[in-house]
C-alpha cells in the first residue's frame, strides 16, 4: 500500500482535488495526447481503456475538441471499454455500444477495427468464449497503457460489483439493485435495467499501466471516503486499486467532500479553525459521543482528536453555548423572514415584510421534494412566491405513461385526429424500439409532467398563475449527457428575474454531477445572473440553496432549517405523490428499494432527529437550505 505523501495514513491512493470537473479532464486530456502523440511519431499504438456513464463525458467531449481543433489523431488508438449490460442489442440507446459512438466515436479519426467493447448481444453460450478473447485481445496489443475509471456508489469498477475478487477476469456478473436503481433513469423505469452485464475483471483494470479513476458530484463523495481511507476489501471494488502502483484519483471538490481532510481536517493536521470548522468539528463530537451539545467536557474533546480545538477557542462551556446558539439560530419557521422582529440572529432579514420569492426547480418535483413545506410556508405567510421549472422533464417519462395518459383523454373526449395529443399517440404506437422521441411526443410528456408540478403545487398553496414553465432549450433540444447550454437558455432566465426583481431566490445544483440536468441548471442560473450586480433589486436579493437529493447535507452546512409538523409533512408527502410518472413503474419483487417520497420523508426526519440529538428542540422533519453568495 502506497500513502499519499501529504495525509499521511489516510489516503491510500495518491488523489487529487480539481476546481471542477473541466480543470480536472484538461489534465487528463494533456496527458493522453502526449502519450498518443510520442506513439504516433514512433508509429507505435497507443491503448486506452475506457469507461461511460456521466463521469468520462467531459474528458471525452474534450478529445473531440482537441481533435476537431488541434489535429489530435486517433488513428494509433487501440480501444478496449470496460464493460457492456447483457443481454442487449447495440442498438439501443442505453447501450455503452451507443454511448461510445455518440459521446466519442463518431466524432473522432479512431478506426472501427481498433474499438473493442464486450458483446452484450452474444448468445449465452458464447458468452465465455466471447470473455476469454477479450483478455486475448488486450494482451495481443501489449496490454492497456491507461486504463480510465468511474465509480459506481456501490464502488464498482467497471461492473465489478461487491464481491468481485481481485485476480476476476473478464466475465458475465450480476447487477447489485443498487446499480440498476442508478440505471433507472436512463432506462426509464428500473424494470428496464438489463439484471446482468459483462465486465473486464479487477484483475485485468489492474493490469493497466496506468490508472484513473474520476468522479464528479456530492453522490459519490461516501463510496470514494471508503475507497481511499479504508482497508482493501472486496465489498468495495475499488478499493482494490489500493494495490496497483500507479493509480490516481482525480475529483471535484463535492466529491471530495467526505474525505478526512475535508471533513475533520483537525484529524491529519494544525487546523486553521474558521468558524465552519468549529462548528463541523463540535458538532460531530456531539453525534459521536451521543451528548448533546451543551453537555460535552473538556475530556470529551480531548479524547477525540479536539485538545488543539479547546485550548484555541475553549473553555468547553462556551464553545459548546456558542454552537448550540448557531445551531439553534439556523431554525426558522419564517423562511421569509420574521416581519417587525429583531433578525440579527436570524437566518433572513425582516425586511421587506413580503417578500418576491422565485423558485428555481431544474424539472417538476424537484421544488416540492426539496421544499414542499418551505413553499407552502411562504405563501401562507404572504409572500409572493413564483416557481419556474427550468425544464419539462420530459425526457423522464416512461412511454406506457405516456400512452396511458393520452388514451384516457382520446376515450374521454373524441378527440380530433389532428390534435397533438391524437398525433403523439399515434407516433408512441408506431414508435420503433429505442427510436428518440419525436416532438409531439415530447410535448405530450411535457404536458404530462407539468400536469403533475400544478397537481403538487397546488397542495403547497400555488396558483397555477404563478407557476412558469421555462422550457429551456438546452434540455428540450437537447438528451441526456447531451446538453449545451447557450446563451438563449440564459436570456430567458434573466427575462424571469428582471421581471419578478426577487429578494429570494431559491436554487439547486452546485453539487451535482456536471452533465447532469441540475448541474446544467446551476450552470444556466449562474451565467445569467452575471451582469445583474449592479439592479438595485440584485443587491437586495439572497440566494439559498437546497438539495432534492434524498441524502441531506452535513449539519455544518446547513444556514437555515424549516420545521415540518406532522401534517406538513404528510402534505408534503402528498404533493410529492402527484409526480407519478417518476415512481417506479412495477413493484419490484426482488429489492427494497423505497420510492422517492419515502426516501425524501426519512431524510427529513433525520435531520430532525440530529437537531434533536444536539439537544435542540424535538421537530417531526427539517427541510435544509444553505446561503449561496454570487460573489464566491
Ligand atoms: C456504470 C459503469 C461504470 C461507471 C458507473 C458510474 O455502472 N459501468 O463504469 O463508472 O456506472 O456511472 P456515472 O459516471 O454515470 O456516475
Amino acid at each position: 500500500m502506497k500513502n499519499n505523501k501529504n495525509f499521511g495514513e489516510w489516503e491510500r491512493i495518491p488523489t487529487e482535488i480539481f476546481a471542477d470537473a473541466d480543470t480536472a479532464v484538461q489534465s487528463l486530456a494533456n496527458e493522453i495526447e502526449e502519450l498518443v502523440r510520442i506513439r504516433n511519431q514512433v508509429s507505435e499504438k497507443t491503448v486506452l481503456g475506457l469507461a461511460t456513464g456521466s463521469t468520462p463525458v467531459p474528458l471525452y467531449k474534450e478529445l473531440i475538441r482537441r481533435h476537431k481543433e488541434e489535429g489530435l489523431s486517433f488513428k494509433n488508438v487501440v480501444t478496449f471499454n470496460l464493460d457492456e449490460y447483457y443481454p442487449i442489442v447495440p442498438e439501443h440507446p442505453e447501450s455503452y455500444h451507443c454511448f461510445m459512438r455518440q459521446q466519442l466515436f463518431d466524432h473522432i479519426d479512431i478506426p472501427a477495427e481498433n474499438i473493442h467493447i464486450p458483446d452484450g448481444n452474444c448468445d449465452r453460450e458464447e458468452v465465455l468464449q466471447m470473455c476469454q478473447n477479450y483478455e486475448e485481445a488486450i494482451k495481443a496489443v501489449g496490454g492497456l497503457d491507461i486504463q480510465i475509471l468511474g465509480i459506481g456508489r456501490t464502488g464498482h469498477i467497471g461492473f465489478n460489483e461487491p464481491g468481485s475478487s481481485l485476480s476476476s477476469q473478464t466475465r458475465l456478473v450480476t447487477l447489485d439493485s443498487l446499480t440498476r436503481s442508478d440505471a433507472a433513469k436512463d432506462f426509464l423505469g428500473e424494470y428496464n435495467v438489463p439484471r446482468h452485464a459483462i465486465t473486464m475483471g479487477v484483475g485485468t483494470i489492474m493490469n493497466a499501466r496506468k490508472i484513473y479513476l474520476l468522479a464528479w458530484g456530492r453522490a459519490k463523495a461516501e463510496i470514494l471516503k471508503q475507497t481511499i481511507e479504508e482497508s482493501p476489501s472486496d465489498t468495495i471494488p475499488a478499493s482494490f486499486l489500493q494495490n496497483h502502483s500507479d493509480t490516481r484519483i482525480w475529483i471535484d471538490g463535492a466529491a471530495a467532500s467526505e474525505l478526512t481532510r475535508r471533513k475533520s481536517p483537525w484529524l491529519i493536521s494544525f487546523t486553521d479553525w474558521t468558524p465552519r470548522l468549529v462548528r463541523s468539528a463540535v458538532t460531530d463530537l456531539s453525534l459521536k459521543t451521543k451528548k448533546p451539545l451543551l453537555k460535552l467536557v473538556e475530556k470529551d474533546y480531548q479524547e477525540n482528536g479536539l485538545a488543539d480545538l479547546i485550548t484555541e477557542k475553549g473553555p468547553a462551556y462556551s464553545l459548546n453555548i456558542r454552537i448550540f446558539n448557531e445551531m439553534q439560530h439556523t431554525i426558522t419557521g419564517w423562511p421569509g423572514g420574521k416581519p417587525k422582529v429583531e433578525d440579527t440572529h436570524r437566518p433572513e432579514r425582516a425586511q421587506p415584510e413580503q417578500k418576491r420569492v422565485v423558485i428555481l426547480s431544474p424539472e417538476p418535483s424537484e421544488d416540492v421534494r426539496a421544499m414542499g413545506a418551505t413553499i407552502n410556508r411562504l405563501i401562507s405567510q404572504k409572500h409572493d412566491v413564483t416557481v419556474a421549472y427550468l425544464t419539462s422533464g420530459s425526457l423522464g417519462v416512461p412511454d406506457e405513461e405516456a400512452i396511458r395518459g393520452s388514451e384516457l383523454i382520446i376515450d374521454a373526449i373524441n378527440l380530433d385526429e389532428s390534435s397533438l395529443v391524437a398525433v403523439a399517440h399515434k407516433k408512441l404506437l408506431d414508435k420503433k424500439a429505442f427510436e428518440p422521441d419525436c416532438q409531439e411526443i415530447r410535448k405530450l410528456k411535457a404536458t404530462i409532467r407539468k400536469n403533475e408540478a400544478r397537481a403538487a403545487l397546488k397542495l403547497c398553496g400555488v396558483k397555477n398563475g404563478n407557476i412558469q414553465f421555462l422550457d429551456l432549450p438546452f434540455y428540450e433540444k437537447g438528451k441526456y449527457r447531451q446538453f449545451n447550454i447557450t446563451e438563449s437558455d440564459m436570456k430567458r432566465l434573466r427575462i424571469l428575474l428582471m421581471q419578478k426583481q426577487p429578494h429570494q431566490v431559491f436554487f439547486t445544483g452546485a453539487f451535482a454531477d456536471p452533465s447532469s440536468v441540475p448541474s446544467k441548471a446551476f450552470q444556466v442560473m449562474k451565467q445569467a445572473i452575471l451582469g445583474l450586480e449592479s439592479e438595485e433589486w440584485f443587491k437586495d436579493c439572497w440566494f439559498w440553496q437546497f438539495n432534492a437529493s434524498n441524502k441531506e447535507w452535513e449539519l455544518p452546512q446547513i444556514d437555515m432549517v424549516v420545521p415540518c409538523s406532522p401534517d406538513e409533512l404528510s402534505k408534503k408527502v402528498q404533493a410529492m405523490y402527484q409526480h407519478r410518472s417518476q415512481m417506479q413503474q412495477l413493484p419490484l419483487v426482488d429489492s427494497n428499494r423505497k420510492e422517492i417520497w419515502e426516501l425524501i420523508q426519512e431524510k427529513n426526519r433525520n435531520t430532525a432527529n440530529r437537531y434533536d440529538l444536539l439537544g435542540m428542540a424535538e421537530y417531526e422533519a427539517l427541510e435544509c437550505f444553505r446561503r449561496w453568495y454570487p460573489s464566491t
